[in-house]
């Protein structure tokens, strides 16, 4: 028998924090599937939680890192100092015929910006999007890495055009669909019905189960994580103040990232979580998100990928935001961005109640396909060279 591993191009995979998992399983389940190329997994540990990472791991059958970086948390500079110095060597025996990076996080940049330096090209999955604020911290890593891009994958319409005015070659893009869909798709079957994951959060809270499940406007699901809407205590006690108000009228579920629930205790805001109509719970699951989701009236947040899924599955959703990367899902899916004017969140609300608000449709190439679409394409450009 032979080897075809030593002949076929090796495709670095770069993960790191929760938001790549979902992006990274259909597509190295597409290039093994393909078998074309070699597909290898870096994983930066940028997340380390179990809730945050390796429950994820798991759930979407991402095969185990050949590779673990293990850099954890720290400023933007030490962490992505810290994935750089240790993604560096990695590179060394030269076998690596491409990086593929996915999202906005600060792993993405970083392992693209040594990759490039190295003189390993660079692929970018979720390339193009912009929310033209330049005080997000995900939007400064979206510019660089599109900026040292050898290959560029799009998920929607604009994000062509936006690369194309940064004066990105045309040619090095590609209008591929939306890998966060094909992992949607994927499990919608097996989602983890949202009785089982409220009941569990109530009987851990000393909740009534049924203040959530039998209410007239079911229950809105609530994610908070952006820095603009966490890190400032004023700023976070005017949003869950106006949350409050929300949850009255339809009570909110509540699943937190660590430091969300950490800025909420040290900004002295623990009443929010203490009410009777909120109900915390530890981070989730993909398949317990996906059924919490799904069954939702709506849906809050300030997340990239929940602006997405949402979408996907026709569920309202709220950007508490002012601005969007991903303009699709509001002018053709069911997002409102809606920022954090308390006038303007009650206004859309309450008319999502009335009326269950936009419709939305699927924007194209959200259909399940886009990772083998991506593999196919790079699979080709990397023969060619
Ligand atoms: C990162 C991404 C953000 C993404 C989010 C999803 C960047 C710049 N930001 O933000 O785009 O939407 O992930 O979750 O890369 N922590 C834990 N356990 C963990 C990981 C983090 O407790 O497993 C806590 C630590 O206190 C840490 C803080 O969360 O300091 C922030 O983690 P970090 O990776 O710096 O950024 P996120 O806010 O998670």
């Amino acid at each position: 028998m032979t080897d075809n591993s030593k002949v076929r191009p090796v495709v670095l995979c770069v993960v790191g924090a929760r938001p790549n998992f979902m992006k990274i399983a259909p597509i190295m389940r597409a290039l093994g599937g393909q078998g074309r190329v070699d597909a290898r997994l870096v994983h930066t540990g940028q997340h380390y939680d179990y809730a945050m990472n390796e429950a994820f791991f798991r759930q979407l059958d991402i095969p185990a890192p050949d590779v673990s970086l293990e850099v954890g948390s720290g400023t933007h500079a030490q962490q992505t100092a810290q994935v750089m110095q240790r993604f560096e060597p990695v590179l060394d025996d030269g076998r690596a015929d491409c990086v593929l990076v996915v999202g906005d996080v600060n792993s993405t940049i970083a392992c693209a910006l040594v990759a490039a330096k190295k003189g390993v090209r660079v692929v970018h999955v979720e390339a193009g999007l912009r929310s033209r604020d330049r005080t997000m911290p995900e939007e400064i890593n979206r510019i660089l890495t599109d900026q040292l891009s050898d290959r560029l994958y799009v998920t929607e319409r604009e994000g062509v055009d936006n690369l194309l005015a940064e004066g990105i070659a045309r040619d090095k893009v590609v209008f591929a669909g939306n890998v966060m869909i094909d992992t949607l798709q994927h499990n919608l079957g097996r989602a983890v019905p949202a009785v089982e994951t409220i009941t569990q959060a109530c009987a851990a809270t000393n909740r009534s189960a049924a203040a959530f499940l039998e209410t007239p406007d079911g229950y809105a699901a609530l994610t908070l994580h952006r820095p603009s809407n966490v890190d400032d205590p004023a700023v976070l006690a005017d949003l869950l103040g106006t949350l409050g108000q929300l949850a009255t009228r339809t009570p909110i579920v509540f699943p937190m990232h660590p430091r969300t629930e950490a800025r909420i205790r040290e900004a002295g805001l623990g009443d929010f979580l203490a009410r009777g109509d909120v109900l915390p719970m530890p981070p989730l699951g993909y398949l317990e998100m996906l059924g919490l989701v799904r069954e939702a009236r709506l849906v809050l947040t300030d997340s990239g990928g929940l602006q997405e899924e949402t979408t996907a599955l026709g569920i309202p959703c709220l950007t508490l935001r002012d601005n969007t990367e991903r303009p699709v899902t509001v002018s053709e899916g069911t997002n409102h961005v809606v920022g954090t004017d308390p006038g303007t969140i009650h206004e859309v609300f309450n008319l999502i109640l009335s009326n269950g608000g936009k419709a939305g449709r699927r924007p194209e190439l959200w259909d399940g396909h886009a990772a083998e679409r991506i593999a196919a394409d790079l699979a080709g450009w990397l023969e060619a060279r």
